[in-house]
């Protein structure tokens, strides 16, 4: 007694029983009507739910995720990912495109050569890193020789710059070259046509100008890019007065 299997129906006890005959029917229609699931349903679904967990991390979970993320093949090469670095209650959010060989190095954005000019454009405009300023990149892994992401590894990894977005709520955002502002604007741009142009990210107002590394490389350009950050701070100032109405 007590041992006997408990079978317990799983039909619902509405539905006609099949097969009385012990005949299995495969005509087209005694089958289900819904089409059979595919495999790119089950990811997309498993995407779906990736994403809404991302959504609902905090810092610790987030840190830890994108430490031991492996949704994109940038996973296979890094030392380390590198989440970002900075105030967690900034006015400013820089985004570059993803580390590089020192970045990888030391796990934190911008640090090599290209980080040394960032520092320097901050101190233009009166910023430092750390204070009011965070600084993440589109991905969080070193692309193999530094080649751009492409953009299946800038998707796989967007949900977690969502989210820091999301935990940061900057006042302004500054996307660092072609690969930050496309992320995020989630659609194609060149950077001499958007320069100057007022974005608006999830009701943050965003700005995009070169990437240090390409102002190293082209430097009459800076003029350029301090024009834009001047456009940055004229934004930040626009959203903090209490006179104007939330961006949408
Ligand atoms: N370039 C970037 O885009 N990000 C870094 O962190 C370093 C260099
Ligand atoms: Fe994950 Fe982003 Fe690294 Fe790709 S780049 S493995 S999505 S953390």
């Amino acid at each position: 007694m007590g041992l006997a299997p408990i079978y317990v129906r799983r039909d619902p006890p509405d539905e006609p029983m099949r097969d009385m005959a012990g005949e299995h029917s495969t005509s087209p229609a005694a089958r289900p009507s819904e089409p059979a699931a595919t495999p790119d349903d089950f990811s997309a679904a498993a995407e779906g739910s990736r994403r809404r967990m991302i959504a609902a991390m905090g810092w610790d979970e987030l840190s830890e995720a994108v430490a031991n993320c492996r949704a994109c093949r940038l996973c296979e090469q890094r030392k380390q990912a590198v989440l970002g670095v900075g105030d967690r209650k900034p006015q400013w959010l820089f985004v570059g495109e993803g580390p590089g060989a020192e970045e990888d190095a030391r796990g934190e954005p911008f640090v090599g050569q290209a980080g040394k000019l960032l520092d320097a454009m901050l101190a233009a405009i009166g910023l430092r890193r750390g204070e009011g300023v965070y600084i993440a990149n589109a991905v969080k892994c070193r692309p193999p020789g530094n080649r751009t992401p492409e953009a299946s590894e800038t998707a796989a990894c967007l949900p977690y710059l969502e989210r820091q977005i999301d935990l940061l709520a900057p006042r302004i955002i500054v996307a660092l070259g072609r690969p930050a502002a496309q992320t995020l604007l989630n659609t194609e741009i060149k950077i001499a046509a958007a320069r100057g142009r007022d974005f608006v990210y999830r009701g943050v107002p965003l700005v995009v100008t070169y990437h240090p590394a390409y102002l190293l490389r082209n430097l009459p350009d800076k003029v350029r890019a301090w024009e834009d950050l001047l456009f940055a701070r004229q934004q930040l100032a626009r959203v903090r007065d209490p006179k104007n109405k939330p961006l949408t």
